[in-house]
């Protein structure tokens, strides 16, 4: 494997075409994202959702509170915080994939928080914002997808303000010893099943199977984040390791 490979899933592949079969995978099942969001996770990643934006707790009044929430697809993070949120929070949802913004843009349309929450076509290893412009930067079951994990690392770290926080929602190892064949099963079988059913695309939902599985234990991941030059660095895992949330602050 060069320095300029990478994994799509389980295969081996360049970085730029890891980026290229992301791309399809979300292009592909964009219209049916949140729906199948509630049915592989039962609705719980709702409550994982919840965790992260209590989290970030924006302010309840007029202060002014800026979020970027990137690789915010259809804008499912931004438009809890715009709802949890005071007068003054806004949300920049970025995103590389325009089926994805599009649904989001609906998404807000309709649930009247258009003026709060901006789409903004974009990649996380190449940020479109000054320094510092945000208190807080979000990155929900997104970063596993980056092909450059240590770049899109060092760009939320230098848009994020001195003293902001970084928090990162991903999918994570599931070690409690019974549960984890049980998750085994459930992920490679109906996982990929639920995928060909209602996103027609058996092969999209395997791939997220295995970059799950692909993905850096926390420990690992929190390293990252430390070398990226993140302190304070901490992780909780939730659901028996099936999620954890990761946070970090610019010091
Ligand atoms: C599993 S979805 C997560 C969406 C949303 N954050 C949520 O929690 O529902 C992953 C998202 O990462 C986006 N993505 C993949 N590579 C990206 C990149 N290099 N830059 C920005 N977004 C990217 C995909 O387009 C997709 O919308």
């Amino acid at each position: 494997m060069s320095s300029e490979d990478t994994h799509f899933g389980y295969r081996q592949v360049s970085l730029a075409d890891k980026q290229a079969l992301v791309d399809d995978v979300f292009r592909s099942v964009a219209s049916r994202y949140d729906l199948m969001n509630d049915l592989m996770s039962g609705g719980l990643h709702r409550a994982w959702k919840d965790v992260l934006v209590n989290t970030i707790n924006p302010p309840k009044g007029a202060q002014p509170f800026r979020l970027l929430d990137v690789a915010g697809g259809t804008g499912d993070i931004a438009l809890r915080v715009a709802q949890a949120g005071g007068a003054g929070t806004r949300v920049d949802v970025l995103d590389i994939n325009a089926e994805m913004l599009a649904v989001g843009r609906t998404r807000a349309q309709e649930s009247g928080y258009d003026d709060v929450v901006t789409f903004v076509e974009g990649n996380a290893e190449a940020l479109p914002f000054p320094d510092r412009s945000f208190d807080a930067v979000a990155i929900a079951f997104g970063i596993r997808n980056v092909p450059r994990i240590d770049a899109a690392l060092k760009e939320a770290l230098r848009v994020c303000r001195i003293g902001g926080r970084f928090l990162c929602l991903e999918f994570s190892r599931v070690d409690v010893p019974g549960f984890d064949a049980l998750y085994d099963l459930y992920s490679f079988n109906v996982i990929p099943a639920l995928g060909r059913v209602v996103a027609g695309d058996a092969e999209a939902y395997r791939y997220l199977v295995e970059s799950i599985r692909r993905f850096p234990h926390p420990q690992a991941f929190a390293e990252m984040m430390r070398n990226a030059g993140f302190g304070r660095v901490r992780f909780e895992r939730m659901a028996g390791g099936i999620v954890a949330l990761h946070s970090g602050w610019r010091l």
